[in-house]
């Protein structure tokens, strides 16, 4: 996947995976045609089941963010779906890539003080009539539009009528891809924008140690297409760091000019300030919802630390949750100044929330592919302890979301008064 550096110029391991996503690219463009007709075989259908309702939800009133995982008695089947969803990256397919434990796909989030609203396809469905969900970010955003895409997908039996607008496929890593719904007359787009401010080459006269540059004050040039969406789901955090920006040559740029001293947390305060701009122009008050996703931790755990990706930290020895709170590891940095810059927004009159879902990710070590990474990543390689098998944790992301969407009365088209 594409957590590891600062694009643009750089790197012999990235044209590997070029060469590897072309490779899969080509395999998938084969055998799409072949696919697509198997795809209704392969869903379950939507299963109506009669549930007991949640009058506990106090509207606005619940902390999602506080709780525990308790272990799931496998009732909550409504947007439950399995590998054989069409829109998974072959990289979150943990099964089909050798693993074999189930144990990490029957745990529920429980909230402390209240229940999370039973995840109803159907009915996210029939509140984004006509309308455009986006995700902005980096794999990670990626991993939960997959998740949020299959978890929908569940709620309609004829998938032949769910399909890449420009017939990309899922495999595609570059760009953006925009799922149809097209019996509701919905995307829901993904874009990859891992810094969410334009990454660049340097300016002509720079020096040779400047490989390109994150533009802290302009946003990504594809925001232009996210204007209009009625939900807008953003991210950003694995990237803001020194060892994927500056010290891979890659710095940062204001106002037309390199700033070398600029370090990450400055360039990650303006790049956030550049985004809250953003959004007070290009949004409407009453007809989007913005949510800006926290930090979703990593568990490259060493025998002693907590380790990094490339010095050897695992995950694949981790089958349960972690229950020694004594393990998890303090507030991001980033969280804190994501959650700033939306406290400065309270009197824009903007729907926008803070989702929360750092801490109950924290404990989520037995949710990474480990091991069991994209098929044809070169052995030996680092594990993947970022990103989130799927099925997987990132679907109780999309729990809450829809839980959030719910508290705020969601619509994308103006209610008949009752
Ligand atoms: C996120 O939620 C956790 C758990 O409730 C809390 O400890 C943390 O302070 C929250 N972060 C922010 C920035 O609000
Ligand atoms: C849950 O309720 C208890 C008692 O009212 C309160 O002390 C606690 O802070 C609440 N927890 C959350 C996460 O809201
Ligand atoms: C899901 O939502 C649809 C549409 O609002 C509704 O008809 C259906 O009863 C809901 N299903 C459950 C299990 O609540
Ligand atoms: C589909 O939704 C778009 C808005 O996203 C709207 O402009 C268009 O009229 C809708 N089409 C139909 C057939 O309702
Ligand atoms: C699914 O939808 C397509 C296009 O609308 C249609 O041609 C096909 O017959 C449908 N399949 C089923 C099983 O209903
Ligand atoms: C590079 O060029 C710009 C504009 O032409 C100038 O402002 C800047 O000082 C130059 N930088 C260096 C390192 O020469
Ligand atoms: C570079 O960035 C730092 C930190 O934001 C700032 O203090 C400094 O004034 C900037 N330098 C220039 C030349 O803009
Ligand atoms: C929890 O983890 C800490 C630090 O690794 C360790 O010292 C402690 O013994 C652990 N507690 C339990 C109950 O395992």
């Amino acid at each position: 996947m594409d957590l590891r550096y600062c694009p643009v110029r750089n790197i012999q391991n990235l044209y590997r995976k070029d060469f590897l996503y072309t490779l899969t690219f080509l395999l998938i463009l084969f055998s799409f045609p072949l696919f697509l007709g198997y795809l209704d075989y392969f869903q379950p259908r939507f299963i109506f089941q009669i549930l007991p309702s949640y009058h506990n939800l106090k509207r606005g009133t619940c902390d999602y963010s506080k709780g525990k995982w308790v272990p799931d008695d496998g009732t909550d089947l409504l947007g439950s779906y399995n590998e054989n969803c069409p829109f998974l990256d072959p990289g979150f397919k943990c099964h089909r890539n050798g693993r074999k434990d189930d144990g990490y796909l029957k745990w529920r989030w429980q909230p402390d003080n209240c229940s999370v609203p039973r995840f109803n396809a159907t009915d996210f469905l029939e509140r984004s009539k006509n309308g455009r969900i986006v995700f902005a970010g980096d794999s990670i955003g990626r991993n939960q539009w997959e998740s949020l895409v299959c978890m929908l997908s569940q709620a309609i039996s004829n998938h032949t009528n769910i399909y890449e607008e420009n017939g990309n496929p899922i495999t595609k890593h570059k760009g953006y891809l925009s799922i149809r719904f097209n019996d509701y007359n919905l995307t829901v787009e993904y874009y990859r924008v891992p810094f969410l401010v334009i990454v660049d080459r340097p300016p002509h006269n720079s020096t040779n140690q400047i490989q390109s540059t994150v533009r802290v004050d302009q946003l990504h040039w594809r925001s232009k297409q996210w204007s209009g969406a009625n939900v807008l789901i953003f991210n950003a955090g694995h990237w803001w760091n020194e060892d994927k920006t500056i010290k891979m040559g890659c710095y940062f740029q204001e106002g037309g000019k390199i700033n070398t001293t600029m370090n990450v947390k400055e360039a990650f305060w303006k790049t956030l300030q550049t985004w809250r701009s953003w959004i007070i122009q290009n949004t409407h008050p009453d007809n989007s919802y913005i949510f800006f996703r926290s930090y979703s931790p990593t568990h490259y755990r060493q025998v002693k630390v907590e380790g990094k990706w490339d010095e050897g930290g695992h995950c694949d020895t981790s089958t349960l949750p972690e229950n020694n709170y004594t393990k998890l590891n303090t507030e991001p940095w980033n969280n804190i100044f994501i959650y700033k810059t939306i406290e400065m927004m309270k009197d824009v009159k903007r729907n926008i929330q803070f989702l929360n879902i750092t801490y109950l990710t924290e404990f989520r070590n037995d949710g990474h592919p480990s091991v069991h990474r994209e098929p044809g990543t070169p052995i030996p390689s680092p594990q993947d302890c970022s990103h989130w098998c799927l099925p997987g944790v990132p679907d109780t992301w999309n729990k809450l979301l829809y839980a959030h969407l719910l508290s705020k009365d969601y619509r994308t088209k103006k209610r008949k008064n009752v």
